[in-house]
């Protein structure tokens, strides 16, 4: 149980860090297409007008900006790290947004939520039952979870590779790390030039994501597969259980760009 405990803090810890060198969210990282694609099939920005939303473990507020942006009434935006403070620096309308440094279990249970997002997350905590419980207390009944995770299928030889590397990585100091993540930066770029004559391992998501990113968020990225001390890889049926073990139903799971998961699960009415 402690180690469980230590590899939640240091991830926290992690992530702090990372924010305070990579605070923004500009172009297609921060952007409604982005946003949009990691919602689809599920779910059209349109949907989540007038609605009140949180979103679980928003790092530096790119997502939280684009649901005001589409129209949401109010957003709860929880982030347990250091980024706190640059979340609540990076809200361009905080009348519209209540943010709490919190972890996701902590999530008050409100009751009245129409949609909970926690995109990029639930694979970075070592125990997400309680962050899926909260989220089911605080939705009300017909209310909907919508997940991003990151995937086992379609990802085989790129795990292969970077779970040696990690457990190094995760462990380097950010200047050691980000001068790693600009050695590995350009043959990346090579590999993603590559795909477009080829089907390589990542293709889709090289082509429909990557590239489309600017060389420093592009670089973020890499970072990001690289610095957290927690990330876990999920298969379908572990996706599934996630969601169903906290008493969701007409779960639906989307392998996305053929190497992750987008997930929604609706609270029954009662
Ligand atoms: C990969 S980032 C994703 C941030 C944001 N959703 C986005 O897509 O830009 C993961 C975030 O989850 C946060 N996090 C880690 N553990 C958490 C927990 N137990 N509860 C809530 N958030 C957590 C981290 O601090 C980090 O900001």
């Amino acid at each position: 149980m402690s180690s469980v405990r230590n590899n939640k803090d240091k991830t926290i810890k992690d992530f702090g860090e990372q924010w305070l060198k990579y605070p923004g969210n500009e172009g297609y990282y921060g952007s409604l297409e982005l946003f949009s694609d990691i919602l689809s099939p599920f779910l059209k920005p349109e949907q989540i007008r007038d609605c009140n939303v949180a979103e679980i473990g928003s790092g530096t507020g790119r997502f939280v900006n684009i649901l005001i942006e589409v129209g949401a009434k109010h957003v709860i935006a929880i982030e347990p790290s250091d980024a706190f403070e640059i979340l609540c620096r990076n809200i361009r309308q905080p009348e519209k947004v209540t943010c709490l440094k919190i972890t996701g279990d902590q999530l008050p249970a409100y009751g009245n939520l129409d949609y909970i997002f926690s995109i990029g997350v639930l694979h970075h905590i070592p125990d997400p039952g309680p962050v899926v419980d909260a989220a089911f207390k605080a939705l009300r009944s017909g209310g909907h979870f919508l997940i991003w995770l990151y995937g086992k299928e379609g990802n085989n030889l790129y795990l292969t590779l970077i779970r040696p590397l990690r457990s190094i990585t995760k462990r380097l100091p950010h200047f050691f790390l980000a001068s790693l993540v600009e050695i590995i930066y350009w043959p990346l770029v090579l590999y993603n030039m590559i795909c477009h004559r080829f089907p390589l391992p990542l293709h889709g998501y090289l082509l429909s994501v990557f590239e489309k990113a600017s060389p420093n968020k592009r670089k973020l990225t890499i970072y990001d597969q690289l610095n957290p001390s927690y990330a876990k890889y999920y298969n379908q049926f572990e996706v599934k259980k996630l969601l169903s073990d906290g008493k969701f139903v007409n779960i639906q799971i989307h392998h996305r760009h053929g190497y992750s998961w987008t997930v929604i699960g609706t609270k029954p009415n009662f």
